[in-house]
């Protein structure tokens, strides 16, 4: 790094708020959450204001420092990490992390973007309402990473993805200017919706600073179920039903392949599944009402017609918000798990609702009869489309071997959902992992448009060079 540039950082951060890129502090900075990519940085910067992010990137532009955006690196596409010889400085939000304000009337929130979601969602809760977003990373993951990935999870299906919960931005452009749009207005037509461009940028355009959400009534009663069915063919046939029987009501319809319970297993030993005999297939589905609508009896209605054409197996309704808890443990411990039995290929597909039950049987075929000794699993949010199909590889396997057979196993499984017209990514993004799928599947034109926007808004090239786009 410039020394030059060393010195004008120092100047404007406090002493915890530069960390040498080679100290041992910096090294949760620089490997992201499973484990598969390892960073290299100059230095890590920890601004506590928007004011010292503005100047922070000045500096940066002025002596062409590259900048890797960072929020809580829960990112699964090593989007905020860089690799290769160290050059870029990494931005960490940790520190810019106030709710700034709840606007009851409005049923909006503004947070500095380095709050942690659970944050904002308990101060949603402390007025009644609800901010919706739901992953299992939401201990970590901050408001800011939520919005540069356009984050998806367990309630898209009735509050929609983070692009549709976000009312205002705020952000530090690459040349130190700040981008202010926290208007908390539901609707606003003038003309090119920008931070519609700035949500899912993944740290390429600019460095998110602030964000107004939106926020909802709090469901007064929320009605969890732990189903047992025969195929993920029914598993959608139910999903059919239970939207057309629930409406919106119905805020989470997840599936988790029953091979997937040995991974909840390994992260947590207590797992027991809620159902009588064995279901090739499990569904955990939510309904959230309002007091004045018995979710329970419209429950059981669905439960019960389900039943009589013969798409449900077995099933439990949680009794209570601990019992509920219990459900969901299983899915987030089945995500861990996968993590402790080590590096594998990790997926995030979708399909129209149509196609999801024939993607992953061809996936499932595909894999058994080309890939022997890998295993198969499948999990995630049915009701959106959306499948994670991971496949954990032979113990024997080196590290490297995985790595490369892998990427040959990835380019088969890319290639069956391209045939059904879907996404090699739902929810997690591009990040350097899949740049080079995501150039692959553009057309020129579509090509052309995407480095024009990067060159307009980042004409120096230095927000997160090497994520989501090709420029070398
Ligand atoms: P980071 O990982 O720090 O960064 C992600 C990207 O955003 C990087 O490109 C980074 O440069 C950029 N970035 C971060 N902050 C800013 C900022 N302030 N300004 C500009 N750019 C920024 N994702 C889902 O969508 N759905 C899920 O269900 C889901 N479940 C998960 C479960 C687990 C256990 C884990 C570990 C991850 C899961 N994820 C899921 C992925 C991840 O949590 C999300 O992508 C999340 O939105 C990332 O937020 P973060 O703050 O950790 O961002
Ligand atoms: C999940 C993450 C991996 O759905 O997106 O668990
Ligand atoms: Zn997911």
């Amino acid at each position: 790094m410039p020394p030059a540039a060393l010195e004008a950082f120092s100047a404007v951060l406090d002493a915890a708020g530069i960390i040498d890129g080679t100290a041992p502090e910096a090294g949760r900075y620089l490997h992201d959450w499973t484990g598969d990519y390892l960073g290299t940085a100059l230095a890590v910067l920890r601004p506590r204001s928007v004011e010292e992010v503005q100047a922070l990137v000045r500096i940066c532009a002025e002596h062409r420092v590259p900048i890797v955006p960072q929020g809580g690196n829960t990112g699964l596409v090593a989007g905020a990490t860089a690799g290769g010889p160290p050059s870029v400085v990494v931005v960490s939000l940790e520190r810019l992390n106030r709710i700034r304000e709840i606007d009851a009337a409005n049923f909006t929130l503004r947070a500095d973007a380095g709050a942690v979601l659970q944050t904002l969602k308990d101060a949603a809760e402390s007025e009644d309402m609800l901010f919706p977003l739901a992953l299992g990373a939401q201990g970590s993951c901050q408001i800011g990473g939520n919005v540069a990935t356009n984050a998806g999870g367990i309630n898209v299906l009735r509050y929609g993805m983070m692009r549709d919960l976000v009312l205002g931005l705020e952000a530090v452009m690459p040349d130190g200017s700040l981008w202010e749009g926290m208007t908390g207005l539901r609707k606003d037509n003038r003309g090119y919706d920008l931070k519609q461009l700035l949500i899912g940028s993944e740290g390429s355009l600019s460095i998110v600073t602030g964000v107004e959400v939106k926020l909802f009534p709090r469901p007064a009663n929320l009605e969890t179920a732990y189903l047992g069915v025969s195929s993920f063919a029914d598993a959608m046939a139910l999903s059919g039903m239970a939207r057309s029987v629930c409406s919106d009501l119905l805020t989470a319809f997840e599936v988790i392949g029953s091979e997937c319970i040995a991974f909840a297993a390994l992260s947590n030993p207590e797992t027991r599944v809620p159902l009588e005999g064995e279901w090739p297939v499990h569904v955990l589905m939510e309904l959230g009402c309002s007091s004045a609508i018995d979710g329970r009896a419209l429950l059981e209605a669905l439960l019960g017609e389900a039943f009589e054409a013969g798409l449900l197996g077995d099933g439990t309704i949680a009794q209570s918000r601990a019992h509920a808890r219990a459900f969901w443990a299983i899915r987030e411990d089945l995500v861990e798990g996968q993590a402790k039995r080590g590096r594998h290929v990790r997926t995030d597909l979708s399909v129209r609702l149509s196609d999801v039950a024939r993607m992953i049987e061809a996936a499932r075929s595909y894999v058994l009869s080309s890939w022997p000794g890998w295993e198969p699993i499948a999990y995630g949010h049915a009701g959106d489309g959306n499948i994670h199909f991971n496949v954990m590889p032979p113990l024997a396997l080196s590290t490297g071997e995985i790595r490369e057979q892998g990427r040959d196993l990835l380019d088969g499984l890319y290639g069956i959902v391209r045939g059904f017209g879907g996404s090699f990514s739902a929810e997690h993004g591009v990040g350097r992992s899949r740049r080079a799928v995501y150039w692959q599947w553009l057309t020129p034109e579509q090509q052309k448009a995407v480095s024009a926007i990067k060159a307009v808004f980042d004409p120096l090239g230095i927000m997160n060079p090497g994520c989501l786009v090709v420029s070398d």
